[in-house]
């Protein structure tokens, strides 16, 4: 709550004095020597004002050297130089007379932005790229080559090229949990919980390419991928028109989806989607952690818990994941005795290969729970009333999404004690 006031106060200030900057006439080009400080002269605008650069206001006092839309409210961050480490109050951004653009910390760490031949000049673009300039107005470096968790019209995403989602919304803007990459071993792009080794949750299947693109096209705000010769897959396909009218972003987000929004300039209330890759949020791998469970009753928002005999790791972060609240016992004393198996409709765990045993086919509720106790490995099963997948711990992914996981039935083996009795031993 103090927090959440420090924040506001901290903001008007800035645009207090942002405001006045920018009517003080914005210099097209930001020359050497030239330096700002959170608070005070805190952004470099564009010359619209639409975006600036400088230092964003995060949790705890801290700042981030970033780029955001500075006319909305939202004053949405759309790319960060030091997401993983915040900058404290008395940092400086410089452009230093020898041609480098370089935060300071006030312990003197530096983190340096551009290497190499030296800079003679900088903008901050109406477009939202950030650009160091050489005397002979070539491009040395630029913010749309290394993006963060968020592109926009103009920019593109080469092989290789990853954006990272952010760890929590406006809350916290370090590195999150969800990838999308360009691969650039096959040209194939994936969404994935690369934290766990996933091999994605939605892909474009672009593969046998030697080179592709992303481009998020400037003059119809519509993004697809491109190889050498042609548009090989499509991603947006309504934008609401004229172009010019709204503001335009995509951004791998929090959830774990990755998304096109747009903002209209005027009386704009908030970002509206207008493409999505994944439709059903509980989707989205390990969304709900290790043995956690996603239920998704609108498509829009998600809900974590836990299944019979698991408990939240973090009771006050449900995504984190939930934990046996009973011991794994090793096979040799396995007693399918002390096991019940629970029965829910209308829920699956997806296909994995890392969990998943083996598939039966042509089975029936009765042997797919027989199945479960007879064997001390398997945990976990799913039954689509044809066929039996079973799972060994520790499971992923397990969720209700209607109506994709309609009829499937997810059956789980837990103790019928669910915690050993005190003093028993
Ligand atoms: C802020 O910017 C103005 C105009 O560029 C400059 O005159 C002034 O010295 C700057 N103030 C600080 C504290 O850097
Ligand atoms: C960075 O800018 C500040 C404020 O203008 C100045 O005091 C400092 O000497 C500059 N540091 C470097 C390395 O240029
Ligand atoms: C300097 O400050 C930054 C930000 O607070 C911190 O991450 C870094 O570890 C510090 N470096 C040293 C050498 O103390
Ligand atoms: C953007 O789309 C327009 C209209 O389809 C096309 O003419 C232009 O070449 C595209 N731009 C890029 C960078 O691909
Ligand atoms: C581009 O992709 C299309 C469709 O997969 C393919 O037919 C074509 O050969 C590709 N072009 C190049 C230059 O690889
Ligand atoms: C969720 O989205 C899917 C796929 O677009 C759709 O078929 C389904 O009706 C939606 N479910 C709800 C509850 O809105
Ligand atoms: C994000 O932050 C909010 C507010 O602090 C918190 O309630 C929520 O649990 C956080 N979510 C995640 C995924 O960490
Ligand atoms: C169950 O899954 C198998 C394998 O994916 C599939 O062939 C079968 O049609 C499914 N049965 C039902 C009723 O959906």
């Amino acid at each position: 709550m103090a927090a959440a006031i420090i924040i506001r106060l901290v903001w008007s200030l800035l645009l207090a004095s942002s405001l006045h900057g920018f009517h003080a006439k914005t210099p097209a080009k930001i020359t050497l020597g030239t330096s700002l400080t959170p608070g005070v002269n805190s952004s470099w605008q564009s010359p619209s004002g639409d975006f600036a650069l400088g230092f964003y206001p995060v949790t705890g006092g801290f700042f981030l050297l970033g780029i955001w839309f500075d006319k909305i409210p939202e004053r949405t961050l759309i790319w960060s130089a030091n997401r993983d480490t915040p900058a404290p109050f008395q940092s400086t951004v410089n452009l230093t007379l020898d041609g480098r653009l370089v935060l300071i910390y006030p312990n003197g760490t530096r983190h340096f932005i551009n290497e190499g031949e030296a800079a003679n000049s900088a903008s901050m673009q109406d477009d939202g790229n950030f650009v160091l300039w050489n005397s002979f107005s070539r491009v040395l470096w630029q913010s749309f080559d290394s993006p963060t968790d968020t592109l926009l019209p103009g920019q593109i995403l080469n092989m290789g090229q990853k954006l990272y989602s952010n760890a929590n919304g406006t809350v916290d803007h370090s590195t999150g949990r969800f990838m999308l990459e360009l691969q650039d071993f096959d040209g194939n792009m994936v969404l994935s919980a690369y934290r766990f080794a996933d091999r994605g949750y939605w892909y474009t299947a672009t593969i046998n390419q030697k080179i592709v693109r992303l481009i998020f096209n400037q003059s119809t705000s519509f993004m697809y991928l491109i190889n050498e010769s042609e548009t090989i897959y499509k991603m947006t396909n309504n934008v609401p028109l004229p172009i010019k009218d709204y503001y335009h972003r995509a951004t791998v987000e929090d959830s774990g989806n990755f998304q096109q929004y747009v903002y209209q300039k005027q009386n704009g209330k908030q970002w509206e989607s207008v493409w999505k890759a994944i439709t059903e949020p509980c989707f989205v791998n390990a969304i709900c952690g290790v043995y956690g469970f996603c239920t998704s009753p609108d498509n829009q928002t998600i809900s974590c818990s836990c299944l019979d005999g698991f408990s939240l790791l973090n009771p006050s972060n449900p995504s984190k994941g939930c934990s046996p609240q009973f011991p794994i016992e090793q096979c040799g004393e396995y007693d399918s005795m002390n096991y019940k198996v629970v029965v829910i409709d209308d829920a699956d765990f997806p296909n994995d290969v890392f969990t998943d045993l083996e598939r039966i086919r042509n089975s029936d509720l009765e042997s797919c729970k027989k199945a479960l106790l007879d064997d001390c490995y398997t945990i976990a099963a799913s039954f689509n009333n044809t066929d039996r997948l079973t799972k060994r711990m520790p499971f992923l992914n397990a969720r209700q999404s209607l109506p994709s996981t309609k009829i499937i039935k997810a059956l789980i083996k837990v103790p019928i004690r669910t915690k050993r009795e005190s003093g028993g031993k």
